[in-house]
């Protein structure tokens, strides 16, 4: 067994009096692809801004190669090796494809090898390098979900993670986005994935969670889980 890279022991979030996430632990070993997957609602987008430092867990342990990080802000969690692609994708519209790069390399250790990391990023997207002293709002949304996906890989993570980079993109378009997704497992980032796909989901990770009322409902290999289990778990039913 793989060593756990991320370990999220039951935890807690709320916003004011509602509450998101009800004792939610999960793991994710080293140099594997995990995915959590749920419907509308489900906490997902919670758990990974959880996970990203932008909201606090109000009891529970968050460790990260064995180190506890809950509590921490998130520039802390970048420097440490976590980066996030945020639902969404929030680039920044009126800066141009380099400059929303760059956002990515603020840390100081990422900025010393920042030269090296775009060359492997342009190579990943070509489409980048060609695109790169564009206005990012003129990029196509598959582009823009490149961009996002590459200015979290600037940071030089061990971890990313990634909240529905297929939402309202063309089939072609998520399986492009999804083959960088295997190169980028290739080079021995891990992954935590967030989809409303299951079978997307599936078949992209070595493990799955299923989340439903701010609630982990199942977990496992996507080999060993029936599609009975998974429907029920997702829909709570
Ligand atoms: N800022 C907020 N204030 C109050 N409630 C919130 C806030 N953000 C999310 N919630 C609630 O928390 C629950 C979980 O939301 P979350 O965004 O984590 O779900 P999700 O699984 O990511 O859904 P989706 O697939 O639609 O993105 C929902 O009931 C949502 O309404
Ligand atoms: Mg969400």
């Amino acid at each position: 067994m793989a060593k756990p890279l991320l370990r999220v022991q039951h935890i807690e979030v709320f916003y004011h009096d509602f509450h998101a996430l009800w004792d939610v632990s999960l793991e994710v070993e080293k140099g594997l692809v995990v995915s959590i997957i749920g419907a509308n609602g489900a906490g997902k987008s919670t758990l990974l801004n959880t996970i990203a430092g932008v909201l606090r867990p109000s009891s529970g342990i968050i460790e990260f190669d064995h180190k506890r990080i809950d509590g921490w802000m998130p520039y802390q969690m970048v420097a440490e090796g976590i980066s996030m692609v945020p639902e969404g994708r929030r680039i920044f519209p009126r800066l141009t494809v380099l400059e929303n790069l760059e956002m990515g390399c603020y840390v100081p250790k990422a900025r010393q090898k920042r030269d090296q990391v775009l060359k492997k990023i342009y190579e990943l997207f070509p489409i980048l390098e060609k695109r790169k002293n564009q206005f990012s709002i003129t990029l196509s949304g598959g582009e823009q979900q490149m961009l996002a996906i590459g200015r979290a890989l600037m940071s030089q993570p061990r971890l990313i993670l990634l909240d529905e980079i297929s939402l309202g993109l063309a089939p072609l378009v998520i399986k492009n986005i999804y083959q960088t997704v295997k190169q980028i497992h290739s080079e021995g980032i891990s992954a935590l994935l967030v989809e409303q796909d299951i079978q997307r989901s599936l078949k992209a990770c070595h493990k799955v969670y299923v989340m439903q009322s701010g609630k982990i409902r199942l977990e496992g290999r996507p080999g060993e889980l029936s599609q009975e289990d998974i429907r029920k778990a997702y829909f709570g039913v």
